[in-house]
């Protein structure tokens, strides 16, 4: 089992958990934290979600190989359907993240509510640099964020941010010393066993509310070049590349 689910006071915690593979993210362990969002959302003693990888690993993105073999086309795959389970997610969703945190696994984090990162994480969004292009909206979100210039050196460049960068650019919360994350973020999920739920999830709902119709947009269009490319000449290069160990040539 890759995603390991457990709920523990109010909190149903998604701990990542392939290290063999820097917790790289599988279809499988799409579908399973896709299937657990629903079912947290229908569970009334649930009132938040806390998804986190582990010690030093959040993770290092979508697994390369299924990128290759088994490439998400359409409205059923199954990162797909997480990240909509993410978007649909009417509770509070909490991240903790140490280490690195590659890909999707930034993106993600666009689409939680309250984010708590390890001053000396790693994080990027080395899309790119894969022939491939943002996803999932982030394309939209992070000029909102941060503006263009700093979207541009994130997206275009691939460059990669720490922690304490990643509050400052307004993707984090806070950013604290790696073995105290964990702790913290489950604190602030279980504040919410005293808050009135209605109102939290009507709050969330509103605060969407003004970029729901234009992110669902982003990710279509993102979506079209993405897979297009996925199947394109530079993309080959690059995941043969990794998966040879050398550097890719794209020339
Ligand atoms: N997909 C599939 N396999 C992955 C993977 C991924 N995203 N990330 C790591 N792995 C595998 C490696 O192939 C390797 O497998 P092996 O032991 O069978 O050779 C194993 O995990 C360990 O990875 P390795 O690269 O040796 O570890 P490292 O500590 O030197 O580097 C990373 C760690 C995360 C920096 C590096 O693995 C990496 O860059 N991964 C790809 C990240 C990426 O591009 N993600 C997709 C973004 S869209």
């Amino acid at each position: 089992m890759s995603i390991k689910i457990s709920t523990l006071n109010g909190v149903t915690t998604f701990e990542i958990a392939r290290p063999e593979k820097k917790n790289a993210l599988t279809l499988q362990m799409y579908d399973t934290m896709a299937g657990a969002l629903h079912s947290a959302v229908a569970d009334a003693q649930v009132r938040a979600v806390l998804i986190t990888g582990q010690p030093g690993m959040f993770t290092s993105g979508n697994d390369l190989q299924d990128f290759m073999q088994q490439p998400p086309t359409g409205e059923d795959s199954p990162v797909l359907r997480f990240m909509q389970a993410l978007r649909a997610c009417d509770k509070p969703v909490v991240a903790a993240v140490t280490g690195l945190a590659v890909g999707i696994g930034v993106t993600m984090l666009l689409h939680c509510d309250l984010v708590y990162v390890a001053d000396d994480a790693r994080m990027s969004m080395p899309f790119v640099s894969l022939g491939l292009v943002p996803e999932f909206g982030s394309s939209l979100v992070l000029p909102r964020l941060m503006g263009h210039t700093q979207a541009a050196a994130k997206l275009m460049l691939g460059e990669a941010f720490t922690g304490a960068e990643a509050v400052a650019l307004g993707i984090a919360n806070a950013a604290l010393p790696a073995a105290e994350v964990m702790a913290h973020a489950r604190r602030i999920a279980e504040r919410f066993n005293e808050l009135p739920p209605g109102a939290v999830r009507d709050t969330k709902r509103l605060l969407r509310a003004g970029t729901n119709e234009a992110v669902q947009q982003a990710m279509r269009a993102e979506a079209a070049v993405f897979v297009e490319r996925l199947h394109g000449p530079e993309a080959k290069e690059a995941f043969a590349a990794f998966f040879q160990k050398r550097k890719p040539n794209f020339s």
